[in-house]
């Protein structure tokens, strides 16, 4: 194993610096001996949902399975279309089969890397139930001309937010502008727990109603069943850690965004290049993701001197093999594919420090003879 000079994240250090609150918080939740759908839960909902500004938070499994639920909720049955975007994570697409729906692809915006909603209208059909735009890197999707399309199409619109907690568009948080917004506490995510998490998003106080009826096997109250659901509950202890987090997360997003900066400030070459922000949205910079030459050698380059960059996402969905029964070929969707051979996230969480930027810029400027 490689010992690494610069990780490209270390969750140990984002730990240490709370590590007596949450024992803390470990203890209380291990002593009062309520562990699924207790206080830490709800008091995280309401905290969340206050953060956040909307009316509803509901703590579910995983994003995958917020995604999943909320698909359910809305009313997506098997057969139906959700229209997605090639270019992400694949339990994007896991949520959108998991409920038997079949995923749509739209080409992304080279610069967001988020869906376009230029090819949204050719998408739709008559067999169309949802669309759900992705906020990549932390990067949000044109949300304004997405949610005017499914206004008039009657469509909900189901944000991807696993990689977007903190990002404002308009000024207003991810995951708040669409019917509803799915977040991942998946541990690396900007707002990570201690295993698996994560959570949905709404104004909408029926869609609310049925994701709580959902996550608990459809139980309206002990053993009365009113709709066919799931197990799929954010514990406590993860609400109890994410309460702990989660006053930290704006000073965290703030401390990725100056060492976005400063990569941009050190690597000033031709050969990289960086992200390019809309002037409409502010990201939380989960990722800091540049578009190199010669991408595949920088990466190895990199990694021979200690310095962890990553690859997301080196197949666009179209072009796993486990979709392949959808009929989708290589060049149906170029942005996506050319995105896919050309990123690479540089290492970035909010303790990296100066000296490390330092290294992993100075590392990449020697490699195209630029130092
Ligand atoms: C864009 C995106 N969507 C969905 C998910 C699913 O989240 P989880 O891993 O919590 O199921 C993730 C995280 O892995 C993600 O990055």
């Amino acid at each position: 194993m490689t010992a690494w000079r610069v990780e490209r994240c270390n969750l140990r250090r984002h730990t240490e610096e709370l590590l007596p609150q949450l024992l803390a918080a470990a203890e209380e939740v291990l002593r009062r001996g309520a562990y699924i759908l207790g206080p830490q839960l709800e008091q995280f909902e309401a905290e969340f949902a206050h953060m956040l500004g909307v009316k509803h938070v509901v703590g579910v499994a995983s994003g995958t399975e917020a995604l999943a639920l909320t698909l359910v909720a809305v009313g997506v049955q098997a057969g139906d279309e959700v229209i997605t975007s090639p270019f992400t994570a694949i339990p994007t697409i896991a949520a959108i089969v998991m409920v038997g729906a079949r995923p749509v692809f739209v080409d992304i915006d080279p610069t967001t890397y988020t869906l376009n909603p230029e090819h949204l209208p050719q998408a739709l059909t008559p067999r169309t139930r949802a669309i759900v735009p992705v906020h990549l890197f932390g990067y949000c999707a044109a949300m304004e001309p997405i949610l005017e399309i499914a206004r008039s199409a009657a469509l909900p619109v189901i944000e991807d937010a696993a990689q977007a907690h903190g990002s404002r568009y308009h000024g207003r948080y991810a995951g708040t502008l669409g019917t509803a917004g799915c977040f991942s506490f998946y541990p690396t995510k900007n707002l990570g727990a201690y295993g698996d998490g994560g959570a949905v998003a709404t104004n909408e106080d029926e869609l609310a109603h049925r994701l709580r009826l959902l996550r608990n096997y459809g139980q309206i109250s002990p053993y009365r069943c009113v709709i066919s659901g799931y197990n799929s509950r954010l514990d406590e202890l993860q609400a109890a850690f994410l309460r702990v987090k989660l006053p930290h997360l704006e000073r965290w997003n703030q401390q990725r965004a100056r060492i976005a900066e400063l990569y941009r400030q050190l690597l000033d070459i031709p050969e990289v290049r960086h992200p390019l922000v809309p002037s409409d949205q502010q990201p939380n910079w989960h990722l800091y993701v540049i578009r190199a030459e010669r991408r595949d050698e920088l990466w190895q380059y990199l990694d021979e001197h200690g310095i962890q960059a990553n690859v997301y996402y080196p197949i666009p969905a179209h072009l796993q093999p486990a979709y392949a029964a959808l009929g989708y070929r290589e060049g149906d969707f170029p942005e996506a594919e050319s995105a896919a051979c050309e990123v690479l996230a540089l290492p970035m969480f909010p303790e990296l420090s100066r000296e490390e930027v330092e290294l992993v810029a100075a590392t990449i400027r020697r490699f195209y003879r630029r130092d």
